[in-house]
């Protein structure tokens, strides 16, 4: 097959899903070419930053933290919401870089996260049939004929709220809010009264413990202890949006996607001859994809050699998000495949996708599913002698009831009283903590075998 030339508008014209049409043509035209005039989001150095330490995360030497809301919304823009995402993210690295010894890739699902695939293209209420929400970067949640018309215009409110949010995430990141000494503040809220704020709060005081005998040895002031590095990343599923803020890099020449460090290629739009792995395979950013139980070995080892035809370790990140019950027969063969075809990917685990339920009217996912995938990708890359990257979740700050189970064993009863997410259910932050002191303890028990030799260095 002769490479076709890529340029960032090459997947126009390539069979597409998931995109809409807009009905107004002129007015996404016009849309589009505003946005391609406005500052990039996010600079190629950095993505070039995110990608050597997804690159060590592949080699066994560190794991990936990506996670945030399912959909973020227009309604929910609050310095509140970003916040508590952002601090419970900080508690989970805390808990996997200090409990399960390993440096942690920080990587929010958020400053961009809107565009939704969706499985129908309407929606019947009461009667009533509506084309399906697509997120608020598309169109509006509010069951009306009007609002679910897609609106270019909502790109330029998603480009503004990405930069607002960019902008708090980047000043708590380096601005002291994550500086280590904080490490008992982050623990704040509904959490800190509960059995999991009692281990965190443990863990917090055996962290302060060894930043006085690090001070005492005259190591203080570490950027390290003071700052994080904090990555963004969202599904790039609306691609006149992702063309429109692409950019050349003048250091190198390249193209890079500025909408965001990290972006990623759904299940359902990851069609090897498609348009949305064309748009990908151009742009140098690092890059993920989904892998669902339909995924063939074959056709996988394929779509690896399209998006990092240089094989450069730490370009392309496998989600994989097969189901618990699914894990064990489906991902031991791709696993082979992919090592066998001495493709360089990162392995992560999504145990959310797989596991989601309905319970009455409402999206659910039990929290003892997710956790048994964790732990059956775990021993399955154990079983293969692969690393076992990282994990990608939907998950919030709030103390909301969307996903059952836990330690506060939230019953299909509770579901109703808080459940306030846009798309599909998250953890509240009491099940995410929960969620990082197993996989600490699952990293504890099964050190990468490159990190004796880092550790001697
Ligand atoms: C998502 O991550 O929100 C999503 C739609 O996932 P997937 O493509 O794996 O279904
Ligand atoms: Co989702």
């Amino acid at each position: 097959m002769v490479a076709r030339a890529w340029h960032p508008g090459s997947w126009r014209g390539l069979p597409i899903r998931q995109v809409p049409e807009y009905p107004d043509a002129a007015k996404l035209a016009e849309v589009e070419a505003r946005l391609a005039k406005w500052p990039p989001l996010v600079f190629a150095g950095e993505a070039r930053r995110l990608q050597a330490a997804l690159a060590r995360a592949g080699a066994g030497q560190g794991f990936v933290l990506q996670g945030g809301d399912c959909a973020e919304s227009f309604s929910e823009f609050t310095a509140n919401v970003i916040r508590d995402t952002f601090r419970v993210l900080l508690q989970m690295a805390v808990v996997l870089t200090y409990g399960g010894g390993i440096p942690v890739v920080k990587l929010g699902r958020m400053a961009g996260q809107f565009a939704k695939p969706r499985s129908s293209e309407t929606e019947t209420k009461d009667g009533v049939t509506l084309p399906s929400y697509r997120g608020d970067i598309i169109n509006g949640p509010e069951f009306t004929p009007e609002a679910r018309i897609p609106d270019p215009a909502r790109m330029e409110f998603a480009y503004m709220q990405s930069a607002g949010t960019l902008n708090l995430l980047r000043a708590f990141a380096t601005g002291g809010y994550a500086d280590l000494h904080q490490v008992h503040r982050w623990n704040l809220g509904f959490v800190e009264r509960s059995p999991l704020g009692d281990r965190y709060q443990d863990l917090a005081h055996r962290i302060d413990e060894t930043l006085t005998f690090m001070q005492a040895c005259g190591m203080s002031d570490l950027p390290q202890v003071q700052e994080t590095e904090f990555y963004t990343s969202h599904e790039s599923l609306l691609l006149p949006y992702e063309q429109a803020l692409t950019r050349v890099d003048s250091t190198t020449g390249d193209h890079y996607a500025c909408s965001s460090h990290f972006l990623w290629i759904g299940d359902r739009t990851r069609q090897p001859d498609g348009a949305h792995v064309e748009f990908l395979r151009g742009v140098k950013n690092p890059i993920g994809m989904k892998v669902g139980p339909s995924m063939d070995p074959e056709e996988l080892v394929r779509l690896t050699e399209i998006l990092n035809p240089a094989n450069t370790m730490g370009r392309l990140t496998l989600i994989t998000r097969m189901g618990a019950d699914k894990l064990e027969a489906k991902l031991p063969p791709l696993l082979r495949a992919v090592q066998r075809a001495g493709r360089n990917v990162v392995w992560i685990s999504d145990p959310m996708h797989g596991n989601t339920t309905t319970v009455g009217s409402y999206k659910t996912r039990p929290f003892d599913a997710v956790l048994t995938e964790v732990r059956r990708f775990f021993d399955c890359h154990a079983a293969e002698g692969t690393w076992p990257g990282g994990v990608h979740v939907e998950m919030t700050g709030q103390e909301v009831t969307e996903c059952l189970g836990g330690a506060h064993r939230l019953t299909e009863a509770d579901l109703s009283l808080r459940y306030q997410t846009f798309c599909d259910p998250r953890l509240n932050a009491e099940q995410s903590l929960e969620l990082a002191f197993l996989i600490a303890a699952e990293l504890k028990a099964r050190r990468s075998p490159l990190q004796p030799a880092q550790a001697a260095q």
